[in-house]
């Protein structure tokens, strides 16, 4: 348990020995810190509950505690300030160097199913779609850390137009081909296309089909056929799909995404009709589709009936996310689903979870969640495009980072290529998980490559000068035996306040508290190493406590980047 959390477990037992009945007792950090290094504010919320002077509880409070709190005083109208002992602060960051689990206060266990990534295959990513991933996988290793028990399913779109679209081009190539004879029955050859192909392909009867009223039906109908499960045509599709995984697998590669499964909406197939047994009570006819109603009393927004079966028969997206959980609710039984998608696909999660509780597709207790993410801009404020107006692909933008890297970067570097890629990757994901999940953000490219001020180049950065610092060192034995000075008593506070930091992520299911953390982190450090002289200080004992404290910064920064999934570099 971390030190602040042992505190305040500590003051809520106080407080109810004072017969106040409170869910927490926040230890904050203190705004006026010539009063003292940290702040409680509970005497003047609990003065509105029990309708008493807050200056009397506070007096309370302060009369109760141990000789751990040293400096206590009374700030009107009730703010109690304290300090710890730099004794007890340096037992604790001892601990913390040793293993930095001390500074994670960790849940009950709960499993928890996480569907982010999304990639639809055979079509390409575009800079939007690196948002679920990048926030899903970050607090995947969050939840983790906390205590939770985790499954990742990447959820591929592997079922749509798109398929529609090559296959009737590659029927328009090869017409012959068995897979185009209805009582073909020999082996069916091997697909031998690259992804390439696919994108080619794709963009000829896109090309095509948009022109031409009879070959978009062509394309209408394979598609239709693949959901009605055709043989033939699913046989060509799947290949097709794997084909495409092998780009979709690279860039989730790039992105240090990790998926326990690799599943899709074509997986859910077998369970559509399972599915459907359980809702079948409460579907009707309308309009020709089979519908549920999903409205509630309490509503106040207009929820429409979700469609579960299009007008021709036809499996639509709901089908296969109400499939997709009963089958996760058969094989795992979570007790919560995360979905990571934006903020556009709300009302429709909304509409599919209610079904599922609804159907009992799911136990009651199983948590269903929809995470939205806000949209990524351009500095017109509208959707992110390239400079010609054409849709920004997610392999455009990363070479685009790279161009303006490169020319930051150190000149005579051994292994130039990966610092690049590692740097890009960092650019790019510090900025999508900067801003509060849930708004859109402007991608300001300058900015966000930039080596200096609020970027993820200036967090490697500074985790490459932590790291020369400790090689030069030759220490492996790392202690602090002393708070030297003002600016490593301020790092120490912001250390401190980490734990906190990350259940707030977790609470909000948003990263932008640890990217602010990690900066004024790595503020504060570079501070601290330019206004002393780490490894010429010639007194051993403040040269070794300097060297405890780089120890620990690296320490934190070095987990919190693994939780944003960033890699580091030596050099840069
Ligand atoms: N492929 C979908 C899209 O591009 C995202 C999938 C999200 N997950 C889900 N279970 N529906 O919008």
């Amino acid at each position: 348990m971390s030190l602040i959390k042992e505190k305040e477990e500590y003051l809520k037992n106080i407080l109810s020995n004072l017969k106040y009945d409170v869910d927490n007792v926040p230890i904050l950090p203190s705004s006026k810190r010539e009063f003292g290094n940290f702040q409680l504010n509970i005497a003047m919320i609990l003065a509105k509950k029990y309708k008493k002077n807050p200056m009397d509880i506070a007096s309370e409070i302060v009369n109760n505690l141990d000789s751990s709190f040293i400096n206590v005083n009374i700030a009107t109208p009730g703010f109690i300030n304290f300090s710890f002992s730099d004794t007890l602060m340096l037992e604790y960051l001892n601990e913390c160097l040793k293993d930095f689990h001390n500074l994670v206060d960790k849940h009950e266990e709960k499993l928890v199913f996480l569907d982010y990534g999304g990639a639809n295959a055979a079509k390409a990513l575009h800079v939007g779609h690196m948002r679920s991933p990048n926030i899903g996988e970050a607090l995947r290793r969050l939840a983790n850390i906390l205590g939770d028990k985790t499954l990742s399913d990447v959820h591929l779109g592997d079922l749509g137009r798109q398929a529609g679209m090559l296959i009737s081009e590659i029927k328009k190539r090869n017409p012959d081909s068995p897979y185009f004879k209805e009582d073909y029955k020999g082996e069916y050859p091997k697909l031998e296309f690259t992804p390439a192909d696919l994108g080619e392909m794709y963009v000829a009867a896109n090309l095509d089909a948009v022109n031409n009223p009879e070959r978009m039906s062509e394309v209408r109908e394979i598609t239709a056929e693949i959901d009605k499960g055709n043989v033939r045509y699913i046989k060509l599709w799947k290949q097709l799909v794997d084909i495409s995984v092998i780009t979709i697998k690279e860039v989730y590669q790039k992105l240090n995404c990790h998926f326990d499964l690799w599943e899709g909406e074509l997986d859910s197939f077998k369970d559509v009709p399972k599915m459907l047994e359980k809702l079948k009570p409460y579907l009707y006819e309308s309009d020709k589709a089979m519908v549920m109603d999903v409205k509630e009393d309490s509503d106040n927004k207009e929820v429409p009936p979700l469609i579960v079966i299009k007008a021709d028969g036809a499996t639509i997206y709901a089908t296969r996310d109400l499939a997709t959980i009963y089958s996760r609710e058969e094989r795992f039984k979570p007790d919560e689903i995360w979905y990571f998608t934006d903020n556009r696909q709300s009302l429709y999660f909304e509409q599919v979870f209610r079904a599922s509780y609804k159907a009992g597709l799911v136990r009651k207790d199983c948590k269903l969640l929809h995470f939205g993410f806000g949209t990524i801009n351009g500095k017109d404020g509208k959707p992110y495009k390239t400079r010609d107006g054409g849709v920004m692909e997610l392999g455009s933008l990363i070479k685009l980072i790279e161009e303006t890297i490169e020319p930051k970067m150190k000149k005579d570097l051994k292994n130039k290529e990966e610092v690049k890629e590692k740097l890009t990757i960092a650019t790019l994901k510090y900025a999508d998980l900067m801003s509060f999940r849930n708004t859109d953000y402007i991608f300001d490219l300058e900015k966000f490559a930039s080596f200096d001020g609020k970027t993820g180049p200036y967090i490697l950065y500074t985790t490459v000068r932590l790291k020369s610092l400790l090689r030069k060192s030759n220490l492996d034995n790392f202690r602090i035996t002393k708070i030297e000075n003002k600016d490593s008593l301020d790092i120490y506070l912001k250390i401190l306040e980490l734990p906190n930091i990350l259940n707030r992520c977790y609470n909000d299911k948003s990263l932008n508290y640890i990217t602010d953390f990690l900066f004024d982190l790595s503020s504060l450090f570079n501070k601290f190493y330019n206004n002393y002289h780490i490894l010429t200080e010639t007194n051993s004992d403040i040269k070794n406590n300097y060297l405890g404290l780089v120890k620990l910064v690296y320490l934190v920064i070095h987990n919190l980047l693994d939780i944003l999934a960033i890699d580091e570099v030596e050099e840069m």
